[in-house]
């Protein structure tokens, strides 16, 4: 009830205006989120890369219907791109975009303009060697993101995409991007979704993650299992270990402030581990999916207003 609550709140205008009001300092909106500004991202990026841990970086943002709004965030991510190149960060960092920052939703040839835009990154990001990933909206994009991976992956075959595994139509999508050269980002799903289209409770997505790990594992690509969740964590290890993979063959992710000793832990017995930091003012939707997932991050939150 209260995950539906705050992901409907997620895309709620008067919600997020009343809530944007609480400055970044907030403690809890910043321990996900890495700061405003690109300085404050890549400072973020070199204290994870120093720890023995690796990145990716989302410049914040969804949703936009403005073609100004997406073709500034291309730039954001030029910008960001060689920005990490100068500070000789790119073995260590790529970056993961949303579709519908770059002007997917736009109401004319939003897919071609979203598509132009994740190109124009792609290309960024070849000519500093490091990669892209695209991360996954609601349902409801999943056929678009998909085209635009395929038709991006002519050009760049390293370009990665997230599957959610709440979806029912996952592990099918799995078994197609298991290739030789593809890279999946394989969570368990942050949108609200109706039961026509995705697994409702935390046992059937479970399962599901573990079958469409399993197809990954024992597939072609190159798997990046994106979850917090130990019994998860453990059973990708064993999976990782019975399909012949070594460390490095494979990767685990984790966000930007959610159990940093696992994922130390984990870099520490020599698995690739990358955190998820995203960072820039357009934190509302972001932030709002985080206390989705974790009901006592409310009560944090709430805590933290009271007393300001
Ligand atoms: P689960 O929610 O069961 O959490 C397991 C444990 O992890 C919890 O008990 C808690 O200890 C900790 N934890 C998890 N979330 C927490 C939080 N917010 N705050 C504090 N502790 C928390 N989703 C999507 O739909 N599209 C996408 O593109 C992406 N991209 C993405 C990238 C990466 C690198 C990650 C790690 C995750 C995503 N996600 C995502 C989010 C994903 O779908 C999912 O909502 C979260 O990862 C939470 O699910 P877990 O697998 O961690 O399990």
């Amino acid at each position: 009830m209260l995950r539906s609550a705050l992901l409907a709140a997620a895309r709620s205008t008067s919600t997020r205006r009343l809530v944007e009001t609480t400055p970044l300092t907030t403690p809890v909106v910043g321990r996900f989120v890495a700061g405003n500004s690109l300085a404050e991202a890549v400072q973020a990026t070199r204290q994870i890369v120093d720890s023995g841990r690796v990145v990716t970086l989302d410049h914040l943002g969804e949703d936009t219907l403005d073609a100004a709004q997406a073709a500034a965030t291309v730039d954001a991510y030029l910008r960001l791109l060689t920005r990490l190149e100068e500070a000789g960060l790119t073995a260590g960092a790529e970056v993961s975009v949303k579709l519908s920052a770059v002007g997917r939703a736009l109401p004319r040839d939003g897919e071609r303009i979203a598509l132009d835009g994740a190109r124009r990154i792609c290309e960024k990001a070849a000519a500093v060697g490091t990669t892209v990933t695209l991360d996954m909206e609601d349902h409801t994009t999943t056929d678009a993101t998909l085209s635009i991976l395929r038709d991006l992956r002519a050009d760049f075959p390293w370009v990665g995409a997230v599957l959610q595994a709440y979806l029912f139509r996952t592990e099918q999508d799995c078994r197609d991007l298991s290739g030789p050269g593809s890279r999946v980002r394989l969570c368990k799903g942050a949108y609200r979704e109706p039961a026509s289209v995705a697994h409702q409770g935390r046992q059937e997505v479970d399962r599901a993650y573990v079958r469409c790990l399993r197809v990954l594992m024992e597939g072609d690509g190159y798997p990046m299992v994106a979850s917090h969740d130990p019994r998860l964590i453990g059973i990708a290890r064993h999976l990782a270990e019975r399909a012949g993979r070594a460390p490095g063959d494979h990767e685990f992710q984790m966000l930007y402030g959610v159990r940093p000793e696992e994922q130390r832990r984990l870099a520490a017995e020599g698995e690739t581990v990358r955190v998820y930091v995203p960072y820039g003012d357009e934190w509302y939707g972001y932030f709002m999916r985080r206390l989705a997932e974790r009901p006592a991050n409310l009560t944090f939150f709430l805590r933290s207003l009271v007393s300001r």
